[in-house]
């Protein structure tokens, strides 16, 4: 039977990874997975889930099975993290999931139970596994036109005459701040605008949040699905607390599904219990208890965004270092959008040979489509980064 397998193309970006890790240590950056580093490269556990974690480990008495869908005090504490003022309670249905990747599969299983027809709208460019996950489970994906890579910014008329296409029934994966891979995000105003378009389509919106708090702010970030909640009258979400919460090998995440109506929140409820069950009976729980903690506890909760926000601050200085250094070096401002954009990511125009150049030549490690990890940077290497940029020609 196993002779039978076919080989698995290889994770570009986990591939990189291995790459930078295993190649000979010389001064290599490091610029491929999203990962937050701090300036000495390191990733750090942030000091509230150090502490939140030492409570737990002191207060906790059993390990026994939770429920299919998770924590519920979890799913409560980050759907209102995610949601704030739009959290429409009699609507939202829950479940705990492994990461983000886990409520972004779950979601998508949903979809397929749902809706076997439906078809699934990504932007171009977006996040690999996206389409991964989609055509693993025989989801027949669209892309839509999002980046407009000369102007480094959403092409927004292009992404709206594309969506103006999508059929009733149809899911359309937005990124909810911090496009990955990209940078570029809609406006606020934008947003409204497609949810208008959505709504008339009679299309459901399915918001993948992995990076709230490392754009404009938690709230900000947060701001354009909130929108977006408040009229629609299906959603799906995907959020993540890899990033902001540092804790990526937890896998805690959370998938919120927002019903039509309070009557058919129970049957949603229980078709996310039933496909955690099948998938893995009971998401994982320390993460989400960590979390959970955070939230419901002002003083850790405060640690914790001030320590997040620094974290923003750090990564906004870094860009608008990176595109002063390379204002100075080309003198010209073709690189001025790697300020204008927020969160981890940035999308170079370079060619995949140019990207090979950066990692044979100058130890500069990034993902063959030119994207660039900006937490990835410190002080001392942006000015090496912004050199090999301009030497290999980009
Ligand atoms: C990334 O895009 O680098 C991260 O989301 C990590 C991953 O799982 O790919």
């Amino acid at each position: 039977m196993l002779t039978e397998l076919a080989p698995q193309a290889p994770d570009k970006i986990m591939a990189l990874m291995a790459a930078f890790r295993d190649d000979p240590p010389a001064d290599k950056i490091d610029l491929g997975v999203g990962v937050y580093k701090d300036a000495t490269g390191h990733t750090p556990v942030m000091q509230a889930v150090k502490a939140a974690e030492r409570r737990l480990i002191n207060a906790q008495d059993t390990k026994t099975y939770v429920g299919f869908s998770g924590d519920p005090a979890f799913c409560d504490a980050l759907s209102r993290l995610v949601l704030g003022d739009a959290r429409p309670a009699d609507r939202l249905a829950m479940a705990a999931t492994p990461g983000g990747t886990g409520a972004i599969r779950q979601g998508l299983e949903l979809v397929r139970m749902a809706a076997p027809g439906a078809r699934l709208w990504l932007s171009m460019p977006t996040w690999p596994n996206h389409p991964a996950i989609a055509a693993y489970l025989g989801i027949e994906t669209v892309p839509y036109r999002y980046f407009d890579a000369e102007a480094g910014a959403v092409d927004v008329a292009a992404m709206m005459e594309d969506l103006s296409r999508v059929a009733a029934g149809d899911v359309v994966m937005l990124h909810g701040c911090c496009h990955n891979p990209t940078g570029a995000n809609l406006k606020l105003a934008q947003w409204r605008e497609v949810a208008d378009l959505l709504i008339e389509r009679g299309a459901i919106p399915f918001v993948d949040i992995a990076y709230q708090g490392f754009g404009d702010g938690l709230d900000a970030d947060a701001a354009g699905l909130r929108e977006m909640a408040g009229r629609v009258p299906e959603m799906l979400i995907a959020a993540s607390c890899s990033k902001n919460f540092g804790i990526y090998r937890e896998r805690t995440g959370l998938l919120l599904a927002i019903a039509r109506t309070a009557a058919a929140l129970g049957v949603t409820q229980g078709a996310l219990a039933t496909l955690n069950r099948l998938n893995f009976s009971f998401p994982p729980d320390h993460g989400a208890r960590v979390v959970q903690m955070i939230l419901d506890d002002a003083d850790l909760r405060a640690d914790w965004a001030a320590e997040l926000e620094a974290v923003r601050v750090g990564m906004l200085d870094l860009r608008a270092t990176l595109a002063e250094a390379l204002r100075t070096r080309t003198g010209s401002d073709r690189f001025g959008f790697l300020a204008a954009h927020r969160g981890m990511f940035s999308l170079l125009p370079a060619s995949p040979d140019q990207v090979e150049a950066l990692r044979r030549d100058h130890g500069v490690y990034m993902v063959a489509d030119g994207r660039i990890n900006i937490a990835g940077l410190s002080a001392r290497s942006v000015p090496v980064l912004a050199d090999a940029i301009v030497s290999v020609g980009v």
